[in-house]
């Protein structure tokens, strides 16, 4: 993109309304196709406030709302993005329960949440910017806060797994990468993040389908729970 467009993506968006909103329904879009698979996989009970950071305009989170009436939620992202989020968020009858806030996610993001979610955000960025998004994350958590990450995890070596061209996409669109559960390892210990090896969602998970999925949508995913003690 930047050598392109002379930008990233995100600045790009910023600067052209008609594309951001067509980037952010395609965003919503292929969120809806998985946000059943990460409900229906992942135990959100008990949790009391919910952060998305960088969730677009709240598909995942709506999902997670809807399936716990009592939790309440907090959608991060862009200014040009949250500016935009009010409508699908009352479409899905959430918004009495979801406060919306723009923040840059390499700075500061809210505080007050017992989890946290980051869906499709560390595979756009290269190990450098990725690992800082986690350290801010980090030094935002509570102590014993949870963070979910929901992210393609690549087959390792030669072995065949579309998530491969997704990788190419990555790296040629934004310098981002997919990754290996040995490469989230690493990445989580350079945010200063480890893997809560007691929790039965500690480790990556691969799903080919999720309930109600298409064969088409594949829906790979998987899902960390992290200790941020
Ligand atoms: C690939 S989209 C994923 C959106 C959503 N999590 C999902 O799965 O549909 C990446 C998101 O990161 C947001 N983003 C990019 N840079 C950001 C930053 N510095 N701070 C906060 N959000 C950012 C974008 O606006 C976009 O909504």
């Amino acid at each position: 993109m930047p050598h392109v467009f002379g930008t990233d993506l995100w600045a790009y968006l910023a600067q052209h309304p008609a594309d951001n909103a067509v980037f952010n329904a395609s965003m919503t879009g292929l969120s809806t196709l998985e946000t059943a698979a990460v409900v229906a996989a992942y135990d959100f009970a008990g949790i009391d406030t919910l952060g998305d950071v960088a969730g677009g305009h709240g598909a995942l989170l709506a999902a997670i709302l809807t399936a716990h009436p009592t939790m309440r939620g907090i959608l991060v992202d862009l200014p040009h993005v949250v500016a935009e989020a009010a409508a699908p968020l009352q479409a899905a009858r959430v918004a009495a329960r979801c406060r919306t806030m723009d923040g840059d996610m390499f700075a500061s993001l809210p505080e007050g949440g017992d989890a946290y979610t980051l869906k499709s955000i560390l595979h756009d960025w290269d190990d450098d910017p990725a690992a800082a998004i986690l350290r801010t994350r980090r030094a935002a958590m509570p102590a014993r806060a949870t963070l979910v990450l929901v992210e393609h995890v690549l087959a390792p070596g030669n072995t065949s797994d579309p998530g491969k061209f997704q990788d190419l996409n990555m790296l040629v669109a934004l310098g981002g990468r997919e990754r290996t559960a040995a490469e989230f390892d690493a990445l989580l210990a350079a945010g200063r993040l480890h893997a809560d090896a007691d929790h039965p969602d500690s480790r990556p998970r691969k799903r080919h389908r999720g309930a109600g999925q298409k064969d088409n949508v594949s829906g790979m995913w998987s899902t960390d729970r992290l200790n941020g003690g």
